[in-house]
């Protein structure tokens, strides 16, 4: 509601970037400041209001008081209204040195695995005009093409239109001179069927048109004290990325059993284990919910904008919670040193295109991508390799899936879940 209600008061001005912050480039497989030492990524998922949690100045100076006390320098905002105002947001930001990394899709918008998956004008245009929106400030770090699209072992046949979304993304920036190109990236859920070919496939080949900038993996192996580098696995997910021709990082971590959480994996990520391949994490994540992620929270809810049945505030004062305290001295206690721009001349060359492998990764590596409005056919949902030159949709809708049978990544699964219940009871409340 307090959202709805500063787009109003906003939406007239026009939108000017100060260039104070110059902004991030990748070279390679890492990301660098313009000074030329490299940047690793300390985030926080930051969605306080389901819609646009940039909006509000008030919010943005509170919370980023805390950000920059915590050591933060990104953060990850799933959904912005595509018609805000986000200048003192982004400034706000952009003063205490913190990237945003925004998700080009609205709830309306994403790309769905199932149903079946297409990519067509009307989602290009929506996710154009958050990209428009934002591509002038100094500070948008990069931008999702989505997130956990593909939620099920299974699913691998949606791949493509991932891409599709990247190529088409990419040749507008292109068409429209850009003087900055973005950073296009995806977020992937951690499903371990379908690892490491979902990554592989987002950025293999020599075509970086159709390729992703970077891959974030949203991945919560490492929980409490009783694991490790090698026990989580975290061992295996850095030796599958050694080669990884972009940046990669964490684009949703820190299990949360048990709690307070111990965030002790920052010393392996940040670590001489995996700082040389990995760019950082993004904590999920700031405001308390039922989920009991929170970093924060900002007292009981007034019943007036409490949403959804959720009894948790999503603005006012923020005050720190305990695993608060505990990232801030973690972070404050790892400082990779990486590498310099011009130091870094061995970057890594392309990787191949992970092959068709039926019931594991059915997805033709010599297939044409989608062209835009193209959906899938009922015949390659069901895993058959498709000819997609020389068909077009019309598919029959599917059988439905469950979600949460997506094994490890339950859980996110279920914030998913409960996300849309929230803007349910909103739209309801509206
Ligand atoms: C694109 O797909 C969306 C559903 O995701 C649908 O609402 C919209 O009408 C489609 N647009 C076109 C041009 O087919
Ligand atoms: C982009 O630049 C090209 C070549 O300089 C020019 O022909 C074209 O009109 C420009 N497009 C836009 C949208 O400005
Ligand atoms: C993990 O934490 C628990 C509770 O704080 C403690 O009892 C246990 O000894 C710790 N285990 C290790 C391996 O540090
Ligand atoms: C690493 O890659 C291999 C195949 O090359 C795969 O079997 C394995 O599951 C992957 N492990 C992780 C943790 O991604
Ligand atoms: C994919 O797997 C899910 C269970 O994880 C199942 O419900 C669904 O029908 C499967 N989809 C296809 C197209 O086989």
């Amino acid at each position: 509601m307090k959202a709805a209600s500063s787009f109003i008061a906003a939406a007239g001005l026009f939108a000017t970037a100060s260039l104070a912050l110059e902004p991030i480039t990748i070279k390679g497989s890492k990301f660098f400041h313009a000074d030329g030492t490299q940047y690793f990524m300390k985030g926080i998922a930051y969605q306080r209001s389901p819609f646009d949690p940039l909006l509000d100045k008030e919010q943005c100076q509170l919370d980023a008081r805390l950000m920059k006390e915590l050591g933060a320098n990104a953060i990850r905002v799933y959904h912005v209204d595509p018609d805000g105002n986000h200048d003192d947001c982004m400034k706000i930001y952009e003063d205490i040195g913190v990237y945003a990394f925004i998700d080009l899709d609205t709830f309306h918008t994403y790309i769905e695995q199932d149903g079946p998956p297409h990519w067509n004008d009307t989602q290009l245009t929506e996710y154009i005009k958050v990209l428009d929106n934002l591509a002038g400030y100094a500070n948008l770090g990069g931008v999702f093409v989505g997130n956990e699209i593909i939620t099920t072992s299974n699913g691998s046949f949606a791949a493509p239109y991932i891409k599709s979304a990247v190529r088409d993304i990419k040749t507008y920036m292109d068409q429209k001179n850009f003087s900055r190109k973005i950073p296009v990236g995806y977020s992937a859920a951690d499903i371990a069927e379908l690892r490491p070919n979902l990554q592989n496939y987002l950025a293999c080949g020599d075509d970086s048109s159709v390729n992703v900038d970077f891959f974030g993996l949203n991945a919560y192996e490492w929980c409490g004290n009783e694991t490790s580098y090698h026990i989580s696995g975290y061992d295996m997910l850095n030796k599958n990325a050694t080669d990884y021709p972009v940046p990669i990082f964490f684009s949703e971590t820190g299990c949360n059993v048990p709690t307070p959480r111990d965030f002790k994996d920052q010393f392996a990520i940040f670590g001489p284990e995996m700082q040389d391949v990995w760019s950082g994490a993004i904590i999920y994540e700031w405001i308390q919910e039922d989920n009991n992620y929170g970093l924060v929270d900002y007292g009981p809810a007034d019943p007036k904008t409490a949403i959804g049945g959720d009894t948790w505030a999503r603005g006012g004062t923020p005050t720190r919670l305990p695993d608060f305290t505990v990232l801030r001295s973690v972070w404050a206690s790892v400082s990779p040193s990486g590498v310099a721009k011009d130091k870094y001349t061995k970057t890594n060359g392309p990787i191949s295109c992970p092959a068709s492998t039926s019931g594991i990764w059915n997805v033709d590596p010599t297939s044409p991508l989608p062209s835009l409005g193209q959906t899938a056919l009922a015949a390659e949902a069901s895993g058959e390799s498709v000819d997609r030159a020389s068909k077009t949709g019309d598919a029959p809708s599917e059988t439905s899936t469950n979600p949460n049978s997506a094994g490890k990544n339950k859980a996110m699964v279920q914030l998913s879940g409960g996300l849309v219940a929230i803007i349910i009871a909103l739209a309801a409340l509206l």
